[in-house]
């Protein structure tokens, strides 16, 4: 049963009010089998775990385990050019409807072998391991038939076999309209072949759309979120991401557990969200490189919603899994307090993909996933922003990353 001791300073939000971080100087965190057994100040730790294997902190900022609740992993290829390109003024929907974009990942992807695929996403892994990340959700979407649909998600089942963390696999079918297909037929072969397949297999847990006049209407995403919550898939959305095209309305609607982008959505659509209780999930490094206005954290907080930060991690819109770049663009361009953001990569996260109840925060009973960080306080953490502040990740009580010195 080991114990951390040393701890500078513990910083967690609690699952009973998760809008707040609760600082511990000068603690300590004791785990057995993977789970949280106790947490607190130094001085009251319980006689019976004073005899225990002590882990030293260092000193350092103890967080929960990070987590990444949006990324595309799955992917061959990358689109460099096409960052130039866009550089140099070209839009994402006009290389869209060049052919480049998501088609050109598509067809890159189709390229590798599952051993390739999977070869690039362990070194992905890895790397969101080493910044203290230990819970990533992944979409598939980069496939676009029955078979490459199944296939990234087959790769998803692998890799949550063959690596420690925890894999929350994404069904997102309905991510483009593939050049050789015609739309009914496409959207027909998403509801009568790709969702009862994956379902039956128990391949994804969410059914996400990328809802936007350049990809799926409103009403096609909503015959799809229909058919994919029939089979136990719940929705998630990309939405409002280009334009104000009522995906966040629709997120209401079909009762999604989030709503991802949203640098378009109005206070209408962030207020049906606020009452039916979808989570808002931030992607800062794709409004960064797409050069969107920054979603204000001032009017979530004023429509009540609740909100996560993730990297939104694919080839085009967000090429970086680093989350704590992105929870330093969320402080400096959306505007949330540090405090907020951490709540924000950690409990929220954990919500936004129905993770809460055994992740997310610092708690006896969670799973004990947490990251060692070298600063002296989370807005720290996140104003000095540096290539790597994490020193160690544990994940369900297993060190997966230790820095050199
Ligand atoms: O989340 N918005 C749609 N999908 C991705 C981009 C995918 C791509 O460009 O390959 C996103 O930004
Ligand atoms: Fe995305």
């Amino acid at each position: 049963m080991p114990v951390l001791s040393n701890i500078r300073l513990l910083s967690t939000p609690l699952a009973a009010s998760p809008g707040r971080i609760h600082s511990i100087d000068h603690a300590a965190l004791v785990w057995r089998d993977g789970k949280i057994l106790w947490t607190g100040s130094e001085k009251e730790l319980p006689e019976q775990y004073r005899t225990e294997e002590r882990w030293d902190a260092g000193g350092k900022l103890v967080i929960p385990g990070l987590i990444d609740c949006h990324t595309h992993l799955g992917f061959g290829g990358w689109r460099t050019e096409e960052f130039v390109r866009k550089i140099g003024g070209a839009t994402y929907e006009e290389i869209a409807r060049a052919g480049g974009g998501i088609a050109s990942t598509v067809a890159e992807t189709a390229k590798l072998s599952l051993e390739e695929l999977e070869h690039r996403a362990l070194g992905f892994l890895r790397e969101m391991s080493s910044l203290g990340v230990t819970t990533a959700e992944c979409k598939s979407g980069y496939g676009l038939s029955v078979e490459g649909e199944i296939r990234l998600l087959e790769l998803y089942r692998r890799l949550s076999e063959r690596q420690p963390m925890t894999i929350v696999p994404t069904f997102l079918g309905a991510h483009a309209i593939p050049a050789s297909a015609d739309r009914k037929s496409y959207v027909a072969s998403i509801i009568d072949q790709m969702i009862p397949e994956i379902a039956s297999r128990g391949l994804a847990r969410f059914c996400d759309v990328f809802v936007e006049p350049i990809a799926f209407s409103v009403e096609e995403s909503r015959a799809i979120f229909r058919a994919g919550a029939a089979a136990g898939l719940r929705p998630k959305l990309h939405a409002d991401q280009l334009s104000d095209g009522g995906g966040a309305s629709l997120a209401a609607e079909v009762g999604a557990i989030s709503a991802d982008h949203l640098e378009a959505v109005s206070d209408a659509g962030l207020e049906r969200m606020a009452e039916a209780g979808v989570i808002a999930v931030l992607l800062p490094i794709a409004s960064l490189y797409l050069r969107k206005p920054w979603l204000a954290a001032a009017r979530l907080r004023k429509c009540g919603v609740r909100f996560a930060v993730a990297t939104d991690f694919n080839p085009g819109s967000a090429p970086s899994c680093h989350l704590p770049f992105a929870l330093t663009l969320s402080v400096a361009g959306n505007r949330l307090h540090p405090e907020e953001a951490l709540s924000a990569a950690t409990i929220a996260a954990a919500a936004a993909i129905a993770e809460g109840d055994r992740r997310g925060s610092l708690e006896p009973g969670k799973a004990a996933d947490f990251a060692v960080i070298d600063a002296e306080s989370v807005a720290h953490w996140l104003y000095h922003f540096r290539p790597n502040a994490c020193v160690m990740t544990v994940k369900d009580g297993k060190k997966i990353y230790e820095a050199r010195n």
